[in-house]
């Protein structure tokens, strides 16, 4: 195809293709982004904004392959490749959606639920990256024939990223205890939330795996947080913007060791408005500090948005047997678990982050 002709001012370049294409270029983008001024190693930029002087164009010259351009008062000479400036034409690249957006979903999930072997895992990329982009995009994976040895939990974090530690320590364990401090040490069943919103960040991921289950319950539901707030705005669009402007607080206190203390919107929003995190937790959040004028509707606000999240209809429910392991995204899906009354039950709990998960995602695509 190549390079068919150039033209400049002083701002601007315009490169035609062969193709019949066309794309501008502004002198100060292609001055900030010559070639030489990348590290060789890793291909990061050697200077800052502040010390790259103002420049004009002062001459672009074309081959087939590349476009020679000169910059003023420098006279510094620098040459860019076809596929280069084609691959960053900055009027066809943007920079959202780093990620491909979420694929939303309710109980009609529930016939399609699908454990993958672990060693599977280990031992294919192939599978390892579909499982991956699951987790991705519908918010939670789930694994089997996980080894019940304490700490295997672990295994299955190094297959996309690292353990994130945290003040209850690399792992905590959910099992009913004699005298507990927390929810989770319990027999009893425990709503929809998501874990630790009194942290930042929050830990974009949670594990837990089962290690004995030998109950009369405790059964794991997720659900779809995103498509639960987008349901909100378009069944009840005055609740939605309450729960995604007002910020309120949520504090977890161990006295003499531990006060953790964030203070957000129960739904944030991105820019665009797209719905970018879920947090929700009547175990931590604390007594709402708001107007009188705001209170009342936040309340009611509150309590659709709580009914919603509880909805059957919203939900998956599954049994964790040994061996059996979920994996969820703490900043969309919300967890919960039924009731128990007889029997032992142990799962072992971890968090990491979602960012290595979409760079391994990456790194397996490339390969
Ligand atoms: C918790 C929790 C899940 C379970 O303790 O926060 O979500 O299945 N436990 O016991
Ligand atoms: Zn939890």
């Amino acid at each position: 195809m190549g390079i068919v002709g150039v033209e400049h001012d002083h701002q601007w370049l315009e490169v035609s293709f062969g193709d019949g294409t066309a794309a501008s270029f502004l002198g100060t983008w292609l001055r900030d982004n010559i070639p030489a001024g990348r590290h060789r190693g890793g291909g990061q930029r050697t200077f800052d904004i502040n010390s790259m002087p103002e420049v004009t164009l002062a001459g672009a010259s074309h081959d087939t392959d590349s476009v020679t351009v000169s910059f003023d008062p420098e006279g510094l000479d620098a040459m860019f490749d076809e596929a280069w400036l084609r691959h960053h034409d900055p009027t066809r690249t943007t920079t959202t959606g780093v990620n491909p957006p979420p694929t939303l979903w309710t109980s009609d999930l529930q016939g399609s639920l699908e454990f993958v072997d672990f060693e599977a895992l280990v031992a294919d990329s192939r599978q390892l990256r579909g499982w991956l982009v699951g987790l991705r995009d519908y918010g939670f994976g789930l694994v089997e024939n996980v080894p019940t040895t304490p700490g295997s939990i672990t295994r299955v974090v190094d297959l996309f990223g690292y353990l994130r530690q945290t003040n209850y320590g690399n792992l905590f364990e959910v099992r009913d205890e004699p005298d507990p401090a927390n929810l989770a040490n319990t027999r009893l069943g425990i709503g929809m939330h998501t874990d630790n919103p009194y942290r930042d960040p929050v830990p974009g991921l949670q594990l837990l795996h089962c290690l004995v289950n030998v109950s009369n319950g405790g059964d794991s539901q997720l659900c779809d947080g995103f498509t639960v707030a987008e349901r909100l705005r378009s069944e009840d669009s005055a609740a939605f913007e309450l729960l995604s402007s007002q910020p309120v607080r949520f504090r977890f206190l161990d006295e003499g060791s531990t006060d953790l203390q964030a203070i957000v919107p129960l739904i944030q929003l991105d820019t665009a408005g797209q719905v970018v995190e879920i947090r929700y937790n009547s175990r931590s959040i604390q007594e709402f500090a708001m107007p009188p004028d705001v209170m009342a509707g936040y309340y009611r606000a509150y309590r659709v948005f709580g009914e919603m999240l509880h909805d059957p209809r919203a939900r998956i429910d599954f049994r964790l047997d040994p061996g059996q392991l979920m994996v969820f995204d703490n900043q969309r899906v919300l967890h919960g678990r039924s009731a128990y009354e007889q029997g032992e039950r142990h799962l072992q709990g971890c968090y990491a982050d979602k960012d290595a998960l979409h760079s391994r995602i990456r790194v397996l695509d490339a390969a």
